[in-house]
C-alpha cells in the first residue's frame, strides 16, 4: 500500500496501475488546492483533456471525496488524490505541469491585494515543494493576487536554484476570457471568432485590454471603450458581489485555467503557433514582470511579443498599470527576501 489516496490502481488486479506506471502517451499534471471552488471543476476539465495521462489531485482538506468521485469518469487519465502537507512531495514528485489556484478567494470589498497576508504564505510553501520535488516543471500560478504570488513563486525559485523564467507562468486567460466575452457582446458576434490581447497584470487598473489590437480587426466609439475597459477591468469584482461573500470566479476560471493549461501542453507537445497572455518574467517592459501575449512551446514560454502599437488611451492605461504593478511586484519579491 502507498500512503497516498491512490484511488485507481490501488488493487493488484488492476491493470490501470500498469498503464500509469508504463508511460501511456499524456503528461503529468498536478492542482494543488483541488478541492477548492475553481480546483474541482479545474480538476473535472482537466480529466477530460485527453493531453492528460496522470492527475495528481493535492489538498489540505477534502481531496478524497474529490478523487473518488474524479476517478470515475471514463476518460484516459489516471487520478491519484493527495491530502495535505506530509503527501505534497509525493503529488508533485515527476509531474510536467503544476496548476495551483490553492489560496482564499475574495468578499465583497476587499482587493485582491487583500489576500496576500494569507496566500503569499501558501503559495511560497507550494513552490519549496515544486522546487524540491519537480523543478522542471511549467507552473501555471490562478492564487492571487497573481501580481505578487508569481514574483513570490520565482525568488522561492531562485533561492532553491531552480528558477527557469520561460516556466513559470501567471495565468491571467481569465481577462482575456471575459475580455473576448464582453466584446462579442458589443459587437455582436460569436465570442469564439474574437481574440482580445490583455496586458498588464491580474487586478484592477493592472489588467489592460488592448482594444486597438482585437481580431477581427474592428473601431469602437470613445463610450464602447471606457465600457469594454472598465466591464474587463472590474470583472472579478462584478462576480464577487454577484456571489455576496460566497466567494469568486470559480467556473469561468476553471475554464480559462484548463484552457490556458490545454496551451501549456500542446506546446510541451510541440505544437507551433501556441500563443497565449500569461504573466511572466519579461522584458516588454522595464518592470521584472508583466502579462503579454507569449508563444508557448516544448521549454514553455519560447518567445514574448512586443506590445505593439498602442492608441492614446491605451498609453495612459500603461502607465496607471505600471505604477500600480511595480509595488506588488516588489510586495512579492520582499515578502521571499525576509
Ligand atoms: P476556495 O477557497 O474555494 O478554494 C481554495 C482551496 O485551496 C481550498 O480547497 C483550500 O483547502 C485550498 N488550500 C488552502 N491552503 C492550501 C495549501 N496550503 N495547500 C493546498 N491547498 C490549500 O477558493 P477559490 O475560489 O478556488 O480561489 C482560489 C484562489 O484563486 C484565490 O486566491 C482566488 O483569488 C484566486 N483566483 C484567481 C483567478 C485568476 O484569474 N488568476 C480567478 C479566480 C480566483
Ligand atoms: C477574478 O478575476 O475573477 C479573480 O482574480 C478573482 C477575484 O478576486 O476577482
Amino acid at each position: 500500500p502507498t500512503n497516498h489516496l491512490q484511488v485507481e490502481g490501488s488493487c493488484n488486479i488492476w491493470r490501470a496501475d500498469c498503464r500509469a506506471k508504463g508511460g501511456s502517451p499524456g503528461f503529468k499534471v498536478a492542482i494543488l488546492g483541488a478541492a477548492g471552488g475553481i480546483g474541482q471543476p479545474l480538476a473535472m476539465l482537466m480529466k477530460m483533456n485527453p493531453l492528460v495521462s496522470i492527475l495528481h489531485l493535492y489538498d489540505v482538506v477534502n481531496s478524497p471525496g474529490v478523487t473518488s468521485d474524479i476517478s470515475h469518469m471514463d476518460t484516459g487519465a489516471v487520478v491519484r488524490g493527495f491530502l495535505g502537507q506530509q503527501q505534497l512531495e509525493d503529488a508533485l514528485t515527476g509531474m510536467d505541469l503544476v496548476v495551483i489556484p490553492a489560496g482564499v478567494p475574495r468578499k465583497p470589498g476587499m482587493t485582491r491585494d487583500d489576500l496576500f497576508n494569507i496566500n503569499a504564505g501558501i503559495v511560497k510553501t507550494l513552490c519549496e515543494g515544486i522546487a524540491k520535488c519537480c523543478p522542471n516543471a511549467i507552473v501555471n500560478v490562478i492564487s492571487n493576487p497573481v501580481n505578487s504570488t508569481v514574483p513570490i513563486a520565482a525568488e522561492v525559485f531562485k533561492k532553491a536554484g531552480t528558477f527557469d523564467p520561460e516556466r513559470l507562468l501567471g495565468v491571467t486567460m481569465l481577462d482575456v476570457v471575459r475580455a473576448n466575452t464582453f466584446v462579442a457582446e458589443v459587437l455582436g458576434l460569436d465570442p469564439r471568432e474574437v481574440n482580445v490581447p490583455v496586458v498588464g497584470g491580474h487586478a484592477g487598473v493592472t489588467i489592460l485590454p488592448l482594444l486597438s489590437q482585437v481580431k477581427p480587426p474592428c473601431s469602437f466609439t470613445q463610450e464602447e471603450i471606457e465600457y469594454l475597459t472598465s466591464r474587463i477591468q472590474n470583472g472579478g469584482t462584478e462576480v464577487v458581489e454577484a456571489k455576496a461573500g460566497a466567494g469568486s470566479a470559480t467556473l469561468s476560471m476553471a475554464y480559462a485555467a484548463v484552457k490556458f493549461a490545454d496551451a501549456c501542453l500542446r506546446g510541451l507537445r510541440g505544437d507551433a503557433g501556441v500563443v497565449e497572455c500569461a504573466f511572466v518574467s519579461s522584458q516588454v517592459t522595464e518592470l521584472p514582470f508583466f502579462a503579454s501575449k507569449v508563444r508557448l512551446g516544448r521549454n514553455g514560454v519560447e518567445e514574448i511579443y512586443a506590445l505593439g502599437p498602442l492608441n492614446a488611451h491605451e498609453r495612459v492605461g500603461l502607465e496607471k498599470a505600471k505604477k500600480e504593478l511595480a509595488s506588488s511586484i516588489e510586495k512579492g519579491v520582499s515578502f521571499v527576501g525576509k
